[in-house]
């Protein structure tokens, strides 16, 4: 068997949603401290929902392809779908990924998350602030 799904390498190949929102509503940029992978992920929100999202991953071809399905999977979607977007999800959509990518799925859960703070943040919104680990509490990049 391939070690990568037909999905994955569409989204690699073809990825969906690249670029920048210059007038985001929410901007969320995380990394992997130990492969160096880095993903900013841009909202668009109105009325609670994602109109719009845009990723720049500067990273594996896994990485690339988990942010393109992420945005395809929260567009159009209200927010608090979104917050409950789960790096399984993600590994799911696209058929899987080899076990040792896996945590590049987990960049793009976090970048989605990361944007929706930002976005909460940003507009004096109130939220349960455990949905939102800080990096103290993970540790799957070892920093
Ligand atoms: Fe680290 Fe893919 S190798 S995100």
């Amino acid at each position: 068997m391939a070690l990568y799904s037909d999905k994955v390498m569409d989204h690699f190949r073809n990825p969906r949603n690249v670029g920048v929102i210059e007038d985001a509503d929410g901007v969320g940029e995380v990394g992997n401290a130990k492969c160096g992978d880095i993903m900013k992920i841009y909202l668009k929100i109105d009325n609670d929902t994602i109109t719009d999202v845009k990723f720049e991953t500067f990273g594996c071809g896994s990485a690339i392809a988990s942010s393109s399905m992420a945005t395809e999977l929260i567009m159009g979607k209200p927010v608090s779908e979104a917050l409950k977007l789960t790096n399984k999800a993600v590994t799911e959509a696209l058929d899987g990924l080899p076990a040792h990518k896996l945590h590049c799925s987990v960049l793009a859960e976090e970048a989605i998350k990361a944007a929706l703070k930002d976005y909460y943040d940003k507009n004096g919104i109130e939220y349960d602030h455990t949905q939102f680990p800080d990096c103290a509490s993970c540790g799957h990049c070892d920093v």
